[in-house]
């Protein structure tokens, strides 16, 4: 076999159907964020823009915590103690009282008994879900079908049996569940906020029905921390639900701005995926400075409610005007807003308009990201961006999706400022 060859031909066709991606690089310079420096040299030599300042509008780094001062000053100090990387996995010298302090800390936010950091959220996904699958046997899972890749590569790699049901359709999830004897060890593996889609989940409901029919629950709360909830403390939280999840997931490296994810749950449990987890025990631990700046994120971030009500301001103020000029969205009530466009070469384009032109960034979204033909501009909202900014994206939207509306500067403020009716906090 001509193995070179094999590689070529897939990414050709991969090209063909118009799913390669090629990366952005880009600079996310603390005192001009959300402007950003890319580096268009490096990307594909297009002379038409020249390394600018452009107005990033799809970031993870929801509350902007890794610009913040506090936490890069925590992250330096602890740095400059202990130096940068931990030198070995947990079991082998590479626990410290950050990781134990951090990992007390995720414990109490999700108010659970016991956490458990991973290196990510996605290796903390996949190897919980495989390790829960293979060890508890015979085990049915159901799983929503917008459920993310690293929850699908952990119940697919354990091999074990999966029913998939239609997004947030609990009537759907229980008609599957109806049918299996009642002793049958059963998964219900879902998320409070789906990030491609926006939509936010009624966990409470997944509680009664686990309830019902005897089954475990795994909820990955990745794009909730931080935003929803009391003090941010996800949306399981906010529906008082939180000690009735059997496993709670979540990442350092979206509202709190470092890197790295976690379980939250029963100590038994936890000290269970510790024990038997490969992904947790065969691999290095998170540097020192990481856990200890995660968990400086964690604190300034429950106090920041302000935050977290300007950011679901803006995200209605954007529905609103997005409504008003007509451009789809689908409207999930969260601060992620996908602006719909089904077609992965019209997403490119858009996406490369807003470029040239507008001197804005959205990545545009398609598959294996999405599902193929539902590609979409996903748009995400911090602090950092104003009133203004919103208008310009919006103006500029209009421009590239060819629709005329003369729309003055703050024309969508005034409509909005009495927003109180979506209070998704
Ligand atoms: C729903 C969901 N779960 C898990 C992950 C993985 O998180 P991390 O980036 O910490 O690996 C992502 C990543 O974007 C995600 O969207």
């Amino acid at each position: 076999m001509n193995y070179i060859d094999f590689f070529k031909n897939e990414l050709l066709k991969f090209k063909n159907d118009g799913f390669y991606r090629k990366f952005l690089p880009i600079k996310r310079s603390r005192d001009i964020f959300p402007l950003t420096k890319i580096n268009f040299d490096s990307f594909n030599n297009d002379k038409n823009i020249s390394d600018n300042d452009i107005k990033i509008w799809c970031t993870n780094d929801y509350l902007n915590m890794s610009h913040n001062e506090q936490v890069i000053d925590r992250m330096v100090e602890v740095i400059r103690e202990v130096g940068t990387g931990s030198g070995g996995t947990r079991n082998i010298s590479g626990t410290t009282q950050y990781h134990i302090e951090l990992e007390s800390k995720l414990a109490k936010f999700h108010n659970r008994e016991s956490a458990l950091i991973f290196n990510s959220a996605y290796l903390a996904n996949q190897s919980t879900l495989w390790t829960l699958c293979k060890k508890l046997k015979d085990i049915q899972v159901f799983s929503d079908e917008l459920n993310h890749a690293s929850l699908i590569q952990g119940i697919k790699n354990s091999g074990a049996e999966c029913e998939v049901f239609k997004h947030n359709d609990l009537s759907h999830l229980e008609s599957l569940l109806k049918k299996y004897d009642h002793d049958k060890p059963k998964l219900i593996v879902f998320e409070s906020l789906y990030s491609m889609d926006g939509t936010l989940t009624n966990v409470s409901e997944y509680v009664d029905l686990a309830k019902k029919y005897n089954a475990l629950t795994y909820l990955d709360e990745v794009h909730a921390v931080g935003l929803y909830g009391d003090q941010g403390s996800g949306i399981a939280n906010k529906y008082g639900v939180s000690n009735e999840i059997d496993i709670i997931n979540g990442t350092l490296a979206k509202a709190f701005g470092q890197i790295g994810g976690y379980i939250a749950g029963n100590k038994e449990l936890i000290d269970f995926i510790r024990s038997f987890t490969p992904g947790f025990i065969f691999t290095t631990s998170i540097m020192p400075s990481v856990a200890a700046a995660s968990k400086k994120s964690i604190e300034i971030a429950e106090q920041s409610d302000f935050l977290r009500k300007d950011i679901h301001k803006k995200a209605n103020y954007m529905r609103k005007a997005l409504t008003e000029v007509g451009i789809p969205f689908i409207n999930g009530q969260s601060h992620i807003i996908p602006l719909i466009t089904n077609s992965a070469d019209k997403t490119r384009l858009y996406s490369e308009e807003l470029l040239k032109k507008y001197k804005i960034y959205v990545q545009p979204i398609f598959y294996p990201t999405v599902p193929k033909d539902t590609a979409r501009l996903r748009i995400t909202i911090t602090p950092k961006h104003t009133y203004q900014d919103i208008d310009h994206l919006i103006r500029s939207l209009c421009s590239v999706y060819n629709i005329k509306r003369n729309i003055s500067h703050n024309s969508f403020i005034e409509k909005t400022e009495n927003l109180t009716s979506v209070n998704v906090i």
